[in-house]
């Protein structure tokens, strides 16, 4: 496990991008996993930057997200898809089919999960995972639960996840209630894995997810297992 602190928030993003940027180098048709929230926002922010100056080429890089609301759809601009397109994609060469976040309107949820799973085996597992992770220790949409969650599924989010979510939206009652989220294996399977958090309200989550028992009462707990992880946090 590898530790990063760093003092602002825009340093916590330029080392992400860096990350992120050299694995792109690295292997151009690389697969990332992405991350919505506040968290990664001025990573891809800093990442459409060096695009711009010619120093990144996402042509042959494939995205896959994290999770979805259910019931959102591409134009509703609290769906995580709206966010992508919004905060990255549409402002890189990425190609978007080659983007996947789970279909949050999709008919058969149960299905819809499947073939998100087939796809990420398909593409050959993901290279570099990025993460958020939440204040009640959650990955993705993985809420504190008995069992740790195995593959991607439909999740009734947590009373802690929808307060803290319902600053995007008019009102509380208008966050959604389930999401889709991909699961642990597809997580833990990533050739390494991206974590960033700031501020000082996230300390005390990290230091339980990294430090403390591995349980899925602390879903990011199992971290603490991956062999290839870099944690890079800014208190600010
Ligand atoms: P945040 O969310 O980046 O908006 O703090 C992180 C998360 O809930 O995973």
């Amino acid at each position: 496990m590898k530790k990063i602190k760093v003092n602002s928030y825009e340093k916590m993003s330029r080392q992400a991008a860096n990350i992120i940027s050299a694995s792109i180098i690295m292997k151009p048709n690389c697969v990332l996993g992405l991350a919505t929230g506040s968290t990664p926002i001025g990573t891809y922010k800093q990442l459409i930057e060096w695009y711009k100056k010619g120093d990144i080429d996402f042509s042959g890089v494939s995205s896959v997200n994290l999770d979805e609301y259910v019931g959102l759809d591409e134009n509703n601009i609290n769906s995580y898809r709206y966010f992508m397109n919004k905060n990255f994609f549409d402002q890189i060469n990425i190609n978007k089919k080659n983007t996947y976040v789970p279909c949050g309107i999709a008919k058969d949820l149960s299905e819809e999960c499947e073939k998100y799973d087939e796809n990420i085996k398909k593409l050959g597992g993901i290279d570099l995972q990025i993460l958020g992770i939440g204040h009640n220790g959650h990955i993705g949409f993985n809420e504190p639960s008995d069992c740790f969650e195995k593959n991607t599924h439909i999740v009734d989010l947590n009373p802690s996840t929808i307060n803290a979510n319902a600053r995007f939206f008019d009102s509380i009652d208008q966050v959604p209630r389930k999401a889709i989220t991909m699961g642990m294996v597809s997580i833990m399977q990533a050739k390494k894995i991206l974590l960033i958090a700031n501020g000082k309200n996230k300390k005390a989550i990290l230091d339980k997810a990294l430090f403390g028992p591995i349980t899925p009462k602390i879903p990011a707990s199992i971290l603490q297992l991956h062999p290839d992880i870099t944690i890079i946090y800014s208190e600010e």
